[in-house]
């Protein structure tokens, strides 16, 4: 558990993305006191502060006199959508209950304190129950306006292995069936009310996620509810974030990744840095958000999928176009610097069809667009190194490419600068925080922190075969002088084995 939450840190802290009001959308707390007093560091039950399980709330019904009684915890996981179990949404005899005999408080953390000013309470429009299900979703009869005690908490509906972190949030912490609070570990029934339904958050890059929802002394994960959630709710990411599969080596997968037609870039002659010239990375990709803009690179590596780092998208921010064939953020059409005649066509735009985790690692997604990219001049996919002989090409200077942030004052060209395999010492990085697959590359400039890097390859032009540019690594992000990469031969296989026609 230790070394997980070492990467948990690590990726944390390079992540790129930091949109305003991040705490707005799902999984993320107002108060990051609360945050930082440790969820993840104390055992044993600890009691809840206000604001620190924003997304948790209580399901009451009514009872015939239209007073309320306790029924279940439940946790926000929209604007207007409550996550609980189906037996929170039955009376004694185990019968559906009608829409109008349930309500939802949210934004307290004690059951006999009302916080007026914080507190939300809904009706419920409807209730929503899977086939033979052990769940249920309420429906709002009206959306939930936030505010730093009610937020909602992100779904993760993929398994999980066992050496995340798993905290249980629920009712009856400590004996005293008012008071919200924690639990890290697995016992389910530590609460002490067996009426109260446990939501399950864990941190991953900073994130609260759900993954299951209890009691009455088994645990329920949420996989295989996942397309139904998915339809119920409408949460975007549900339904454009999918989990990968696992390699099978005894399945025949399709050819999809180029070999030979691949990583031709105009090469240049004249290794001019910072200024890349046109057509030398064609196969440099921006994640491009329409509300969001862009916070990422990623790379083309066949007609039909970007590859980028697993910190570049999270549940806040997926991508939903890629821009292809960007040189110069500047000017269009893009031109050679010394023949303003001598022109590439117009950036193209591909809309995002889903996006493809290894919930392995969390480590390397695939993006898949929705039609075919047309290969042209300025846009082609990169090459893997997917012969042995790559898989063994560890040459000491590398290239990394990306654009200058803020460049109000900058060029808008595409930089790109070389880059020296490094040791995590030369990079001030102790070897304890640095996970399996992660490599650390130095630059000479100082300016890793002012570009754009993240999600883009590390590469460098194979002698042989060709002069073609394989990408070797996959940035996650400065540290320092550094950048740290994800080495991308480990993920050869598991990339094949999600890619589709
Ligand atoms: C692996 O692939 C083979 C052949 O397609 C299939 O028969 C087998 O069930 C797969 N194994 C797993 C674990 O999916
Ligand atoms: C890079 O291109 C910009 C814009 O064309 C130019 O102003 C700058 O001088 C170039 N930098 C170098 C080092 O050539
Ligand atoms: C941009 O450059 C101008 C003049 O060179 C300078 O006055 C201004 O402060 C600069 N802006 C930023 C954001 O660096
Ligand atoms: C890049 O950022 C660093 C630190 O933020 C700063 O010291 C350096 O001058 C910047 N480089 C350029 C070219 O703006």
């Amino acid at each position: 558990m230790k070394s997980r939450a070492a990467v948990v840190v690590l990726l944390f802290l390079v992540s790129e993305a930091t949109p305003q009001e991040l705490w707005s959308k799902c999984g993320q707390r107002a108060f990051a006191e609360v945050l930082d007093s440790g969820d993840f560091d104390q055992s044993g039950g600890q009691d809840a502060a206000p604001g620190q399980w924003p997304w948790y709330g209580s399901v009451f019904h009514y009872r015939t006199d239209r007073s309320i009684a306790f029924a279940c915890g439940g946790t926000l996981i929209s604007r207007n959508h409550v996550l609980t179990v189906a037996v929170c949404v039955m009376d004694g005899a185990g019968s559906l209950l009608g829409s109008g005999a349930i309500m939802v408080r949210l934004g307290t953390h004690l059951q006999n304190v009302l916080h007026f000013g914080n507190a939300r309470y809904r009706r419920v429009k409807s209730v929503h129950l899977p086939k033979d299900g052990e769940i249920a979703i309420l429906k709002l009869t009206e959306d939930v306006k936030f505010n730093k005690y009610v937020l909602s908490i992100c779904m993760m509906v993929q398994p999980f292995d066992d050496q995340n972190a798993k905290l249980l949030v629920g009712w009856g912490v400590n004996g005293d069936v008012n008071q919200l609070g924690s639990y890290l570990g697995d016992d389910t029934c530590y609460f002490s009310s067996d009426r109260a339904s446990i939501g399950v958050a864990l941190l991953m890059g900073g994130w609260f996620l759900q993954y299951f929802t209890h009691c009455s002394g088994e645990m329920i994960t949420l996989e295989r509810y996942e397309s139904w959630i998915a339809k119920t709710t409408n949460l975007i990411y549900l339904q454009k974030l999918r989990s990968g599969q696992d390699f099978n080596s005894s399945h025949q997968y399709p050819q999809l990744l180029p070999r030979r037609h691949c990583g031709k870039g105009l090469i240049d002659g004249e290794k001019s840095t910072p200024n890349a010239t046109l057509y030398e990375f064609p196969w440099i990709a921006k994640l491009f958000n329409r509300a969001l803009g862009y916070n990422c690179l990623g790379t083309l590596i066949s007609h039909r999928y970007v590859l980028t780092s697993e910190n570049c998208i999270n549940f806040y921010f997926i991508p939903d176009l890629i821009v292809l064939g960007e040189y110069d953020n500047f000017q269009e059409p893009d031109c050679q610097l010394d023949d303003p005649t001598d022109c590439a066509p117009p950036l193209r735009l591909y809309e995002v069809d889903y996006v493809v985790r290894n919930h392995n690692d969390y480590r390397i997604d695939l993006i898949r667009t929705t039609e075919n990219v047309a290969f042209e001049d300025h846009i082609q996919p990169v090459c893997l190194p997917l012969t042995s002989q790559l898989k063994h090409f560890h040459p000491s200077d590398q290239t990394i490419a990306g654009w200058n942030k803020n460049s109000k004052n900058t060029t808008g060209i595409i930089q790109k600068e070389t880059v020296y395999a490094a040791s995590s010492a030369e990079c001030q990085i102790s070897e304890e925080y640095l996970p399996k697959n992660i490599l650390c590359y130095k630059t000479s400039s100082n300016n890793v922190a002012n570009r754009t890097y993240s999600g883009g390859p590390v590469g460098a032009i194979v002698p042989s075969s060709g002069r073609r540019f394989v990408q070797l690594a996959l940035v996650i992000g400065p540290v320092e002088r550094c950048v740290v990469a994800l080495d991308i031969v480990p993920y050869i296989d598991w990339i094949r084995a999600n890619m589709v026609e």
